[in-house]
């Protein structure tokens, strides 16, 4: 059987696949990240790799995407080449724009307050951020790129996918997140000092990650399996958070506007607004909340191929 080694960034991964699998695949058998924007249909040109070795020849659709140098230079599309023998597949870096630190302070390791994990998973990026329970200051926050992408950057094209790989999905985003707290660099005293996690996200990331059916959410009136929130989750995912800590999901709202949209109406107070409000989420899911202080009206639209 054909033996891939998978290069990103430092790390290399040597994996076994089946002739003639694609590249894609097989990444994404490896856990290594790759985004594939048209979710592999061969529409965007951008799952683009440097591979070498025993692999199909370039067919239509990268002669289309890729320049002749580019070809030249050993770029494949990832979801049209297909490996034959042993090869290498390099992949290339994926830009998080959100994947730094948004803001520091080094308090806690001063004081014992209980602390908190906020996770926010969204369609492109896990946003993590470490919080005092006692006072609600914001100590760190850091992000990691939702590897989901692998399946498609939009959110519809995941719920697709869900239909075969539901697992893989939910292990993705579970992935996402540990690599957004990794990016925390908490050291262990501080992990055990974590005392709640709550995780908010729009309804489709929110039901792939627990692996809810998502049939419901992906035709019309797009209604969720199930809005109620989970007010203890620590069995559900492992080790990925502290042992000891609750993990809550908030409610969702309808459609698809999630749990982080219920995050942000609680953090602006919209429920006692005194004046008319408005708030915007523009993510590649997005959300726009208002208020004249009676009554919250929310709706969502996929903002993302405005970019
Ligand atoms: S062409 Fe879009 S993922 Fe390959």
């Amino acid at each position: 059987m054909p033996i891939l080694t998978i290069t990103f960034a430092d790390e290399t991964r040597t994996v076994t696949c089946a002739t003639n699998q694609l590249i894609g695949e097989v990444v994404l058998a490896s856990g290594l990240p790759l985004e594939q924007p048209c979710a592999g249909r061969g529409t965007c040109g951008k799952c683009k790799v440097i591979a070498e070795g025993a692999l199909t020849p370039h067919d239509e659709i990268e002669r289309k995407y890729l320049l002749a140098a580019e070809r030249a230079a050993n770029v494949r599309l990832a979801c049209r080449a297909r490996v034959l023998g042993n090869a290498r597949v390099t992949l290339l870096p994926i830009v998080v724009y959100s994947n730094k630190i948004f803001a520091r302070s080094d308090e806690f390791r001063a004081n014992d307050d209980p602390l908190g994990l906020a996770i926010d998973l969204g369609s492109t990026t896990v946003a993590a951020f470490l919080v005092s329970l006692k006072s609600g200051t914001i100590y760190a926050g850091a992000g990691a790129l939702n590897q989901q992408t692998i399946f498609g950057a939009d959110v519809i094209a995941r719920l697709h996918a869900a239909r075969e790989h539901a697992d893989q999905l939910s292990a993705l985003a579970q992935s996402s997140i540990r690599q957004a707290i990794a990016a925390l660099k908490l050291s262990q005293r501080v992990w055990t000092r974590i005392e709640r996690v709550v995780i908010v996200g729009n309804t489709a990331m929110h039901h792939l990650l627990l692996r809810y059916p998502v049939d419901r959410i992906a035709v019309l009136p797009f209604q969720p399996y199930t809005r109620a929130a989970i007010q203890d989750a620590r069995n559900v995912f492992g080790d990925l958070f502290p042992l000891h800590a609750r993990v809550m999901l908030p409610p969702l709202i309808g459609g698809f506007v999630g749990s982080d949209t219920t995050a942000c109406l609680a953090a602006f107070d919209f429920d006692c607004a005194r004046v008319p409000m408005l708030a915007i989420d523009l993510g590649t899911n997005g959300e726009v909340m208002a208020t004249d202080g009676k009554t919250i009206l929310v709706a969502s639209t996929a903002a993302g191929p405005a970019f």
